[in-house]
């Protein structure tokens, strides 16, 4: 299980993004983190791995404080998180297999990964995975011919080639037209129930946050403002997750009146 505790984080000197932030996301679930633009959605993902560093808090990955791990075990427990992202990161001239096999350099030595030295079981796992995203057709494709649906998937076997227990997307389907986006979700969702993956996913489409995910976070200007099941999501607590902070002119007018 994620437990996020009293997480917060402040750029520069008095922007708070983040404010006492809790949440959890369980295993087998799918969990989706909304709001409005520049809300904290994902300053919430990035020191949850900590690409970035927090002022505060605690983030509890199956008991283990990541943000107290020293850098050998912050290297171990990254490798077991997989990272999904809304312009795919692949690297364009490799074929898809290559991409996947990437998946595994955290787990090799650098010698070892910098001269593509991979396994036969590797690359038969690697293969295993492209075609349980169904791309078994494509592994030898380089991946600037293949769709932006296509490169997401890619992007979803990399990740589990890092055996991870835990996936973080980042707006995973921004790029996505709709039948690519339900390719993928639809993915996203089986292998949270089959592999018992704890998926964290920031969605700005609510209609798709509220069909696939099982938790719901609801994020506004850094502060949770709502947990719960997607079921229980109504239209008071939508407003109360995209409520616009009062513009300084609004607020100036409704002082006069
Ligand atoms: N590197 C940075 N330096 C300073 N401020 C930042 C930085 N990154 C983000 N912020 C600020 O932190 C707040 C939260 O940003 P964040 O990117 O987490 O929002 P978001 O919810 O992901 O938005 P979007 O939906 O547009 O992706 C914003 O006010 C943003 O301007
Ligand atoms: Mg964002």
């Amino acid at each position: 299980m994620l437990k996020v505790i009293q997480l917060d984080k402040t750029y520069g000197q008095n922007k708070h993004s983040l404010k006492a932030v809790n949440f959890t996301a369980q295993p087998g679930e799918v969990t989706a983190i909304i709001g409005p633009s520049g809300a904290g959605k994902t300053t919430i993902l990035r020191s949850v791995n900590q690409l970035i560093r927090d002022d505060g808090g605690q983030i509890l990955l199956d008991d283990q404080d990541i943000r107290q791990a020293n850098k050998a075990e912050l290297r171990k427990i990254r490798h077991h998180i997989g990272m999904i992202f809304q312009n795919y990161n692949l690297i364009s001239p490799l074929t898809a297999l290559e991409n996947v096999l990437h998946g595994r350099l955290g787990a090799k030595s650098t010698l070892a990964g910098v001269f593509g030295m991979y396994s036969a079981a590797e690359k038969a796992e690697a293969l295993s995975l492209l075609k349980e995203v169904g791309l078994g057709e494509y592994a030898y494709q380089r991946c600037d011919q293949l769709s932006g649906g296509q490169q997401q998937r890619v992007g979803i076997a990399r990740a589990l080639m890092q055996h991870p227990k835990m996936i973080l997307c980042d707006e995973p389907i921004a790029s996505l037209d709709p039948k690519s986006t339900k390719i993928v979700m639809d993915i996203l969702r089986k292998l949270a129930q089959e592999k018992q993956l704890i998926i964290l996913i920031n969605l700005h489409q609510i209609d798709i946050a509220l069909d696939y995910a099982d938790h719901i976070v609801g994020i506004n200007s850094g502060e949770i403002v709502f947990e719960g099941a997607s079921g229980d999501v109504d239209d008071q607590v939508l407003q109360r997750i995209y409520r616009q902070a009062a513009q300084p002119e609004q607020a100036v007018t409704a002082n006069e009146q």
